[in-house]
């Protein structure tokens, strides 16, 4: 079983900042400890699990044509969130499968969607990309493969955009597969996406974070109580709605992908928190693939 585990995982950088690691420069006095603790649980039962490598789908690398993969073996600089560079300033060295991102791309074209290999070595890795990796795998002793987020949901629509991340999912796991290699997924991105504009004067004064608005909540809960029961399918049939109506960064596509690589799954997933950033909803939600046997 090539995909050992999956998982949505959403990566405000509130919750690097919150957790004090050394290859961060700015330093809290916590914050959002519901979430973080949600991501130690999800870290020491993985911590268990034999895997090779770490693939991830990540919001805040867009790319206008196709999609795209990194393809260096190394990258090593400093990550500066570009909204909230108080609160994250992060120092990364990480290794890349590449060759498992050539299989994928490559399995992309088979599915007819246009991809392509990152090959500059000066490139900066996006923060979605950082602080999900971080949080799942703070040593970052396993490789990872990164893929971009096209843009058809804007081009085209929510629709086209779903249908290219549902082929890309399916393209992912036949790499994997045929790879041979044993791979985690990751969908970093949050649920609702509605927040506040303007933030307290201390960033982690947890007075003031609360979801921004009942409607999203309502839509997030429905979104979670879906996939607690299996019911991925219908959770593809609404999810134009649900981006539409709570203005959901599911629109960057990755939580579709990870959907269509897991080949849409029809067995409980386990959700490990949820919890707001600035007002938006995130969730940490596992899929056990050994599960559905
Ligand atoms: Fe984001």
């Amino acid at each position: 079983m090539p995909i050992v585990a999956a998982a949505l995982v959403p990566h405000p950088p509130h919750l690097v900042y919150a957790d004090n690691p050394p290859q961060n420069e700015p330093t809290s006095t916590g914050g959002w400890e519901v979430l973080r603790w949600g991501y130690e649980r999800l870290r020491n039962k993985w911590n268990q699990l034999d895997f090779d490598v770490i693939v991830v789908h990540s919001p805040h690398w867009k790319t206008r044509c196709g999609h795209h993969l990194l393809g260096v073996e190394r990258f090593k600089s400093l990550s500066v969130d570009p909204v909230f560079p108080h609160l994250f300033r992060y120092h990364y060295d990480l290794k890349v499968d590449v060759a498992l991102g050539e299989m994928i791309a490559e399995e992309g074209v088979q599915e007819g969607l246009i991809m392509k290999m990152m090959r500059n070595p000066a490139f900066r890795v996006d923060y979605g990309t950082i602080t999900a990796c971080h949080l799942i795998r703070p040593q970052w002793d396993k490789p990872i493969v990164v893929l971009s987020s096209n843009r058809a949901y804007y081009d085209f629509s929510d629709e086209v955009g779903e249908a290219q991340m549902l082929s890309l999912g399916k393209a992912t796991a036949r790499a994997i597969e045929k790879s041979g290699k044993r791979a985690i997924l990751l969908a970093s991105n949050s649920l609702s996406h509605r927040h506040f504009t303007e933030e307290p004067e201390i960033p982690e004064d947890m007075r003031y974070e609360h979801i921004y608005h009942n409607g999203q909540y309502l839509w997030d809960m429905k979104v979670l109580d879906l996939m607690r029961q299996g019911r991925c399918q219908e959770l593809l049939n609404v999810m134009p709605d649900f981006i539409e109506q709570s203005m959901s960064e599911c629109k960057e596509g990755s939580l579709t992908w990870l959907l269509g690589a897991l080949d849409i799954p029809t067995y409980p997933a386990e959700v490990h928190a949820y919890g707001s950033v600035i007002g938006t909803g995130n969730a940490l939600v596992e899929w056990d693939p050994a599960a559905q046997n």
